[in-house]
């Protein structure tokens, strides 16, 4: 049976910085989350008494387990879903994990001859560096994306900065903040025709624990 048949609603849930806010969001709704949810291992659990599965996902797969229908819906970072550009229903904005995708670089910056930007997000730079009018280079890299300026690798990053701790922890600066990001509800296009009624209510339930913590 597809997910779009399926009643029991597939929810792909980003491990990481992501889901401890997206876990306790989903408590304050009233959602019968089981205890062990935030330590196991398991990848699929099963809250039957919700009617839910959890599919336990890198959070830069979350929008591709969407599309594809085998999950129903999804909690993503706008960064990745910038990136990703998957063709899924964004339903609400969470306004958990909130951070900025920025430009970083030594404090002591100076235009390169052949300038070379490293990042985690080749589409989202790109297309940011393109609309400056400026060539770079794009050096994809998948983590730890501050040692590039460090050691000569790029003369410049653009990643997600939280608190700014990596940043200061390693001599950098931020040059320009390129967008805001939270996460995200999205929703597989035909699961939200074929089983919108349930979509549709935890949508409604986030939404009004989101207004009545506002
Ligand atoms: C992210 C991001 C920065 C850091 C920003 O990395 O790429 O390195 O967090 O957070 P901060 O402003 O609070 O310091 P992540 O922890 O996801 O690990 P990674 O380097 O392996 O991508």
């Amino acid at each position: 049976m597809s997910a779009a048949q399926s009643e029991t609603l597939k929810v792909a849930m980003p491990k990481g910085r992501i889901y401890k806010q997206a876990s306790k969001l989903f408590r304050e709704a009233g959602l019968p989350i089981p205890a062990d949810f935030d330590d196991t291992r398991k990848l699929v659990i099963a809250v039957p008494e919700a009617n839910m599965e959890f599919i336990m996902a890198k959070p830069v797969d979350v929008p591709t387990y969407v599309e594809y229908g085998v999950a129903d819906i999804g909690i993503v970072g706008k960064d990745v879903l910038l990136e990703e550009r998957r063709d899924v229903y964004e339903l609400l904005d969470l306004g958990i994990a909130k951070c900025r995708m920025s430009v970083i670089g030594l404090p002591d910056w100076k235009p390169a001859i052949h300038p070379r930007v490293a990042t985690k997000y080749p589409n989202v730079a790109s297309q940011y560096f393109r609309e400056q009018g400026q060539q770079v280079e794009v050096i994809k890299l998948n983590g730890s994306i501050e040692l590039a300026p460090l050691i000569g690798l790029a003369d410049r990053i653009v990643d997600m900065v939280e608190t700014g701790q990596t940043l200061r922890d390693n001599g950098l600066v931020e040059m320009e903040q390129i967008f805001g990001i939270t996460s995200r509800l999205v929703a597989n296009r035909v699961s939200y025709r074929m089983n919108n009624q349930a979509i549709q209510n935890l949508c409604d339930l986030l939404q009004a624990t989101l207004a009545a913590k506002a």
